[in-house]
């Protein structure tokens, strides 16, 4: 271990995905496990480090389709990416037992799927959520890959099964779940299922993004999302020194219930005067949300969208909830409760409290899964198709990254609380009780009356399981997790 201050961030050594994101139109997700022929495994896994996407590459790739669409050609630049993380059961199984000083880490997600608020039973005292089987065994690690096109991928994945000889008796890893994603159709890419543009607001990292356009929430430091820089909360030099440019990586597998929650927006539209029942279901899930579909933010346009906003990237994200500067304890342009001012306050509690909450940032990539709406689910107002979000969230302390916003923030009706409105309510999107998910509710849904209540007849995202893993630095991956070693012998 060493406790000097790390050289300045390589973006050959960090995996692709976490500080740049890899580009996509689909990506694969394979859960696995190791067999039992460890260090065969840990063998192969040398022929796998050179396909690791670094984010340098992540870097040339976007050029390369940034400079393909400036040439106005046809289709898309053939692109594929690989990324692969670890759980601590992987970590153990393969010998790898240093202390990587995160609890909720060590833990595993299934132990920490009652704390979270997922639903599920207790028998015996033991609380078993209601997820699919596959992350309720062991997963020992998973390897995400992405491309333009399901071809692209298709190749990528068939390389990747060589390499562990998926299929043969003697095959070292065994997959557990695959799961594929696909960013949504024509006007709908970069939308989620309910139809809100996503993957607008990622803080922006010191020492390798360039400076936000004025107004937007300031940078962080690097160690807010990378282990081993300065802003993580264990000590520089106190983590193994191959934890150095990782990051811990919350999956989840999150199911959206889309004709339901289509239903609920029809049903309890926002009436202002001059809005019409449409405009009003509208505008009440830009309260939910916190931004309107397009993407442009309440606290900027509080009363109608401005789809020319939602899509300026330079204007789209410069906002603290400072607009209402007079009376920050004003909900009127946008609910305390709303899922974007839940899980990033901005500047409320540094108003109301003085705290930053610049260590609770959190990078999110994921992507959707499953199928557009039929015609049949919308007119029955049911989903008969499995269809969500594959979260994804990159944090270098996971009890003040994912943790800490889904239980801490989304889930409590207090959080944001001040004098006039003790109780916002919960996150409506993700907030959820295991206690008794009927009894959700905030207020603030309605800016002409902000202490009415709204009451959720259901939740609408569901999560059906998760894990929480370890992505490496190449270099650790290389030099300390692949055995070299054994190829050479
Ligand atoms: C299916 C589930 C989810 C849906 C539909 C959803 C949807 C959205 C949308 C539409 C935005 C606004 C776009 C943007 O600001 O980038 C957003 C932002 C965000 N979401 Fe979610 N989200 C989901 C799950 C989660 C979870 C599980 C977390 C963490 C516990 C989370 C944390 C965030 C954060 C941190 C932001 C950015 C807030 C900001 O910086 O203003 N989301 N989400």
């Amino acid at each position: 271990m060493s406790t000097a201050t790390p050289s300045p961030i390589d973006p050959q050594n960090i995996q692709g995905d976490i500080l740049s994101g890899l580009p996509k139109k689909t990506e694969t997700y394979i859960f696995f496990q190791i067999s039992d022929d460890v260090s065969a495994f840990r063998s192969q896994l040398t022929h796998l480090v050179p396909l690791v996407t670094s984010t340098a590459q992540v870097l040339k790739d976007r050029d390369a389709i940034a400079n393909h669409k400036q040439s106005k050609k046809p289709g898309l630049v053939e692109i594929s990416g690989l990324n692969i993380a670890f759980s601590q059961s992987g970590l153990t199984k393969m010998g790898l037992t240093d202390d990587v000083q995160d609890a909720g880490f060590k833990a595993g997600m299934l132990a920490d799927a009652q704390a979270l608020g997922d639903a599920g039973t207790t028998a015996n005292s033991k609380f078993d959520p209601n997820w699919v089987p596959a992350f309720k065994n062991p997963v020992h690690g998973v390897i995400f890959l992405s491309g333009d096109c399901h071809a692209t991928v298709s190749k990528r994945v068939r390389q990747v099964e060589q390499i562990f000889k998926v299929g043969a008796h003697d095959a070292t890893i065994h997959e557990v779940l695959r799961i594929v994603g696909d960013v949504r159709p024509d006007k709908e890419s970069g939308h989620e299922h309910f139809g809100f543009l996503d993957g607008i607001s990622n803080p922006s990292v010191q020492g390798f993004d360039s400076a936000p356009p004025p107004g937007a929430p300031a940078q962080v430091q690097p160690g807010v999302i990378l282990l081993g820089r300065d802003g993580d909360s264990v000590p520089v030099g106190s983590r193994p020194s191959w934890t150095l440019d990782g990051s811990f990586l919350a999956f989840r597998y999150l199911f959206q219930l889309v004709p339901e929650f289509n239903e609920f927006l029809e049903k309890n539209p926002v009436q202002l005067p001059g809005l019409t029942p449409k405009e009003g279901s509208e505008f009440l899930g830009a309260r939910l949300v916190g931004r309107w579909k397009s993407g442009a933010p309440l606290d900027l346009a509080p009363l109608k969208d401005d789809p020319a906003l939602g899509a300026d990237s330079q204007r789209n994200n410069s906002f603290n909830y400072t607009a209402d500067s007079t009376d920050f304890t004003s909900q009127t342009r946008c609910p305390f409760a709303a899922h974007v001012r839940k899980t990033n306050p901005r500047n409320d509690l540094k108003q109301a409290f003085g705290a930053d909450v610049a260590k609770n940032r959190i990078i999110r990539r994921g992507v959707q899964f499953g199928p557009e709406l039929t015609e049949l689910e919308k007119k029955e107002k049911k989903t008969q198709n499995g269809r969500g979000l594959l979260f994804v969230s990159y944090q270098s302390t996971l009890a003040n990254g994912f943790q800490f916003l889904q239980k801490s923030w989304a889930n409590q009706e207090t959080f944001l609380g001040r004098a006039g409105v003790t109780k916002p309510g919960l996150d409506p999107i993700i907030g959820q009780s295991n206690t008794d998910p009927t009894l959700r509710e905030m207020v603030g849904s309605d800016p002409d009356h902000p202490t009415n209540q709204l009451k959720f007849p259901q939740e609408w995202v569901v999560p059906r399981g998760g894990e929480y893993f370890f992505s490496p630095s190449i270099p650790a991956l290389r030099d300390t997790i692949a055995e070299a070693v054994h190829i050479a012998a």
